[in-house]
């Protein structure tokens, strides 16, 4: 069957609006974006409509080149106006990921890209994990008890898959985890021995039936277009025998509201 995660995004929109209410001043979040195209623009559109619907305020800052982020990024990390800053991607090639987010203040980093955020999880003080990796860790916690369980999270990406199998690795969350990427071998044998199994790994639908045993939980976590649809990186017919994230409607939907969420975060943390 299909995940409902309806429940677990009702509950977060009732904290960040109850949490936004108590503030003196609505939050400001900024999004810096570098020659953008039009999926990042259509990206924007959908994140300024959510930020207004939780009365945070949301500017665009356009950089007309990758040397303009390295003026751009330091000026908006030392404006006590904005909380929250995020980069769109992808960034031209002038310009390294690392570099780029290397310029975002840590405590405005609220996409949690920053080395210092990413390493705050090695130590169990995760301040502002990347929102797809925390994303996925609720709907597992709202779904589950992660302690003890076998857990698979396939694909090693720097905001999905790495920090999301150390955020499961955590006193208290206590999952054993196996990380499974492009050169693994057999990765069926290892997801079929899981209690539960996240994919992320870019590919439309390439997790089939014969990849999990009767009633895993399956995260989802893909988004691929497919014609004119998005799809998962896990084929729908996987949900006749697992418990499955939808696509679309999953994990993005609850990334979205860490996005938000972190942003009032950053907010309060301001005021401390
Ligand atoms: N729902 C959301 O909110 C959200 C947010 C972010 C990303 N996404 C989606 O999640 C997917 C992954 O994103 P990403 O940024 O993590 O991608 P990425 O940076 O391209 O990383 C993909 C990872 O998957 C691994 N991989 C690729 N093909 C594989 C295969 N056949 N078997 C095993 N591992 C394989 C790669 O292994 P190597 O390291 O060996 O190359 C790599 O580690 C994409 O569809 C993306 O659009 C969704």
């Amino acid at each position: 069957m299909f995940i409902n995660i309806e429940p677990l995004y009702s509950s977060m929109v009732e904290n960040i609006k109850e949490r936004v209410s108590k503030l003196s001043k609505p939050p400001k979040l900024v999004a810096v974006t570098c020659q953008p195209d039009s999926s990042t623009l259509a990206y924007l559109r959908s994140q300024e409509k959510q930020a207004k619907r939780f009365g945070i305020d949301f500017a665009v800052y356009e950089a007309p080149k990758a040397m303009d982020l390295k003026i751009l990024l330091p000026k908006l990390s030392a404006d006590g106006s904005v909380n929250g800053i995020f980069l769109t991607h992808p960034l031209p090639s002038d310009i390294s990921e690392y570099e780029a987010v290397s310029l975002i203040s840590p405590d405005k980093d609220i996409e949690g890209r920053h080395p210092i955020n990413l390493g705050n999880i090695l130590y169990d003080k995760p301040v502002f994990p990347p929102c797809t990796a925390e994303a996925v860790l609720r709907i597992i916690n709202y779904l589950t008890n992660p302690s003890g369980k076998k857990i698979a999270v396939i694909g090693r990406s720097v905001t999905v898959g790495k920090p999301l199998a150390m955020l499961l690795l955590q006193k208290g969350v206590d999952a054993t985890v196996t990380v499974c990427h492009s050169r693994t071998k057999d990765i069926a044998e290892i997801t079929k021995n899981s209690d539960i199994v996240v994919v992320a790994i870019g590919k439309a639908k390439m997790f089939g039936k014969d990849y999990f045993k009767p009633g895993t939980i399956v995260i989802d976590v893909g988004i691929n277009v497919e014609g004119d649809e998005i799809v998962g990186d896990v084929d729908p017919s996987v949900s006749e025998i697992c418990e499955l994230t939808p696509v679309p409607g999953g994990v993005g939907r609850i990334t979205t509201l860490v996005l938000m969420e972190h942003t009032v975060k950053a907010a309060e943390m301001s005021l401390k």
